[in-house]
């Protein structure tokens, strides 16, 4: 079967990582892929849900994959079914999860599933009054509609929320998107990333993870897509994943067909645990990115029979396993990284076999390839992901591959899964 995986990042790449090895599976697409996802599929170029409709028509794709969120807010999921091609995301109707703030924010404050309190609209004298009603220190602003992963503005005290405000009100900081705000009250724990593979009714939770959203060492710099991540974290018990299923993701799934906007693919819920009380950050309808690099490599069942499982609907039974290790994944990104995603450097690899070894490899996303030299085009270059029988194992795996991996202008950090390993 061929199968067509929509994206070109280190997630989309390590997808079809997952699923190269697998003997069902005559060819991995890519649309539109990058400059590595080349070497280990076909990377197709075409725009449009029509145009990608009538591409699994003429090549009979057996399953599409969707990464990223906007396709999602497109409709692809939608186009591709009324199409009978099968397909592993959300609907556009399920996918308002993440595209709208505004939306999430009542869902759960109608169902009563846990998340910091919180005003959300664009009239501003009532804004005003919740700002002066918070009695945290740091007020949280978030532009409703999507804005790349940065839409969310942390600020020190109520005067600088009310200057941010009228910036996002007016459209001058986040243009369209940040024209209607959610204010919320700052919650003051440790991040968690839990990913339920869901079948509408029923779900599986892959191994939780964590990620480092700061630039810098420390959690400090400014908010980035992500800058390396690992998995499963030791921060997370039974305890308090057992409250997680029962207070966030199973009400949410109910509630979501109860709102004829069943939820079936990866529901991504970005958890702030607060005295060993989960709430929710936000919930995000596909896969992480750098989650996905360090948890796919953990499954010992094969990734094909976990989507296929949900597609129909057959994960009430559905028992998987994973491999007793741990996954580090460290991000290496471009000069500007977040500022500016241009660069052109040549990446340059000391005499490494980064693709077969089985305590490393490379996850590549922004990359072109010129006459079959890899260049780091920008962005998030690579994520390399070090797999170990303990988290320290796993980074210093994941630290030694990147150390031979070199382009001018490289910029890490150098403390991923800090919080695991300072317990
Ligand atoms: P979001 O996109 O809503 O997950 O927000 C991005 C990041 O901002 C999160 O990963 C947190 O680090 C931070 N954040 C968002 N909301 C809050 C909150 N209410 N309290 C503390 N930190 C938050
Ligand atoms: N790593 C966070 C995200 O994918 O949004």
């Amino acid at each position: 079967m061929d199968i067509l995986i929509i994206g070109s990042g280190a997630r989309e790449y390590s997808i079809g990582l997952s699923l190269l090895n697998d003997k069902r599976i005559s060819n991995i697409y890519f649309c539109p892929g990058n400059g590595a996802s080349l070497l280990i599929g076909k990377n197709i170029d075409i725009k449009g849900n029509k145009n990608i409709v009538a591409f699994c028509i003429d090549k009979q794709i057996s399953l599409v994959i969707i990464g990223p969120e906007q396709p999602l807010v497109e409709g692809l999921s939608d186009d591709l079914m009324k199409a009978n091609i099968r397909v592993f995301a959300p609907s556009k109707g399920a996918s308002i999860l993440e595209s709208s703030k505004i939306f999430m924010k009542n869902f759960l404050h109608r169902y009563n599933i846990p998340t910091a309190n919180s005003i959300q609209g664009n009239n501003k004298d009532i804004l005003l009054d919740f700002i002066d009603s918070i009695t945290t220190q740091n007020i949280v602003l978030k532009a409703d509609g999507l804005c790349g992963g940065k839409g969310v503005v942390i600020l020190n005290n109520k005067l600088e929320a009310k200057e941010t405000l009228e910036n996002m009100l007016s459209g001058k900081l986040f243009g369209e998107a940040g024209k209607s705000v959610v204010i919320e009250e700052y919650l003051d724990g440790f991040e968690l990333s839990v990913f339920a593979i869901c079948d509408g009714e029923d779900f599986i939770l892959l191994p939780v993870a964590q990620d480092h959203k700061r630039l810098l060492d420390n959690d400090l710099g400014p908010n980035t897509g992500g800058m390396g991540a690992y998995s499963p974290t030791t921060l997370c018990n039974d305890e308090l994943l057992t409250k997680i299923k029962d207070t966030i993701i199973s009400p949410t799934l109910k509630a979501m067909r109860n709102e004829g906007r069943e939820f079936k693919g990866v529901l991504f819920c970005g958890i702030m645990v607060v005295d060993n009380k989960p709430f929710v950050l936000e919930f995000n309808v596909r896969f992480g990115d750098p989650e996905c690099e360090v948890i796919l490599p953990l499954l010992k069942t094969p990734l094909l029979d976990i989507l296929n499982a949900a597609i129909d609907g057959n994960l009430k039974d559905f028992k998987y396993e994973v491999l007793d290790k741990y996954c580090v994944g460290v991000v290496v990104a471009s000069k500007d990284y977040p500022y500016s995603s241009k660069a052109n450097e040549k990446v340059v690899f000391n005499d490494i076999n980064y693709t077969s070894n089985q305590a490393s490899h490379i996850s590549f996303a922004g990359v072109s390839n010129i006459n079959s030299n890899i260049y780091a085009s920008g962005g998030r270059v690579f994520v390399s992901i070090g797999i170990g029988d303990n988290i320290k194992e796993a980074k210093d795996n994941a630290y030694n591959l990147c150390k031979n991996i070199s382009f001018n202008g490289a910029q890490k950090r150098n403390d991923i899964a800090f919080r695991a390993l300072n317990i």
